[in-house]
């Protein structure tokens, strides 16, 4: 398993980091069995497994539930879990609670955490040994208040994002995930940052990408962002599903070549 020195070493030395969401335990053994250098159980899961309309609805409970499938799926692989909504940035005694909880049970390498304004907490979970993955530029557990677009697109958001980001890592966070933002303002954040910067909508110019899985294999979701490359097409399931479907009406399956030879009914009275 790579280690944060490792992801250390690749940003110093100019080797990109590769991070994936995975929400279960096939998903996280593909990542794995695919080298990805970290595996990300993101709370969009509440989009791309629980059907929500965002990540508002997700709770402490939905990711332990699914951090500790990711983990059993891939137990060689670096893994963060992200705190949901409301369970952090709150209220500093119950947000530690929340962190410590979703750090044992999970069996995380780290969490990650959105918002400039939980610096306190990424400090006290930084102290007590949690290693945090901060989360700047959109973070969608606000999007009631910032939409889904462009963040930092004037300058004076610019110059806040980029106070934020040395705020963050002042506070401990051992890694960064820019979302959504100018590419030159990634770049610039990337460089003078000593820890990697992850992107995901920030241009290629930070030290690591981050996608989606559902977005990546075009598995179930109904849009798609600017950012997103489909590197696959789950659709074909659903010909697959088709394919069953027209075969057990027509009879076609159970062929005998899925069927037990074994018969018993001449042993049997009935
Ligand atoms: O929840 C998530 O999937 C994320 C990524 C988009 C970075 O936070």
């Amino acid at each position: 398993m790579k280690l944060l020195k490792d992801f250390m070493e690749m940003k110093n030395n100019g080797e990109k980091i590769t991070m994936l969401t995975a929400y279960d335990y096939p998903s996280s053994k593909q990542a794995e069995q695919a080298g990805l250098d970290i595996i990300l159980v993101g709370d969009s899961l509440g989009m791309t497994v629980l059907g929500y309309e965002s990540t508002v609805q997700v709770t402490p409970d939905d990711m332990k539930h699914h951090g500790k499938a990711v983990r059993r799926g891939a137990n060689d692989t670096f893994i963060v879990v992200d705190m949901p909504f409301g369970a952090a940035g709150v209220d500093e005694k119950i947000d530690m609670q929340h962190a410590v909880e979703l750090y044992r049970e999970t069996k995380a390498n780290a969490l990650k955490i959105e918002g400039a304004h939980t610096a306190p907490l990424i400090k006290k979970c930084t102290q007590n040994g949690i290693p945090v993955v901060a989360h700047l530029g959109l973070t969608p557990q606000s999007f009631g208040i910032t939409g889904y677009k462009l963040q930092a697109a004037s300058k004076e958001e610019a110059e806040t994002l980029i106070e934020e980001a040395k705020l963050v890592q002042q506070s401990g966070a051992v890694m960064l995930v820019l979302e959504a933002i100018p590419s030159d303002l990634a770049a610039t954040i990337s460089r003078n940052l000593s820890i990697p910067v992850i992107g995901i909508g920030a241009g290629a110019d930070t030290d690591g990408q981050v996608l989606v899985y559902h977005d990546v294999l075009n598995y179930g979701v109904d849009r798609k962002p600017k950012f997103v490359k489909r590197y696959g097409d789950f659709t074909i399931g659903v010909d697959a599903l088709k394919a069953y479907h027209e075969e057990v009406k027509a009879g076609i399956f159970p062929s005998a070549e899925f069927t037990y030879k074994k018969q018993i009914m001449d042993e049997v009275d009935a």
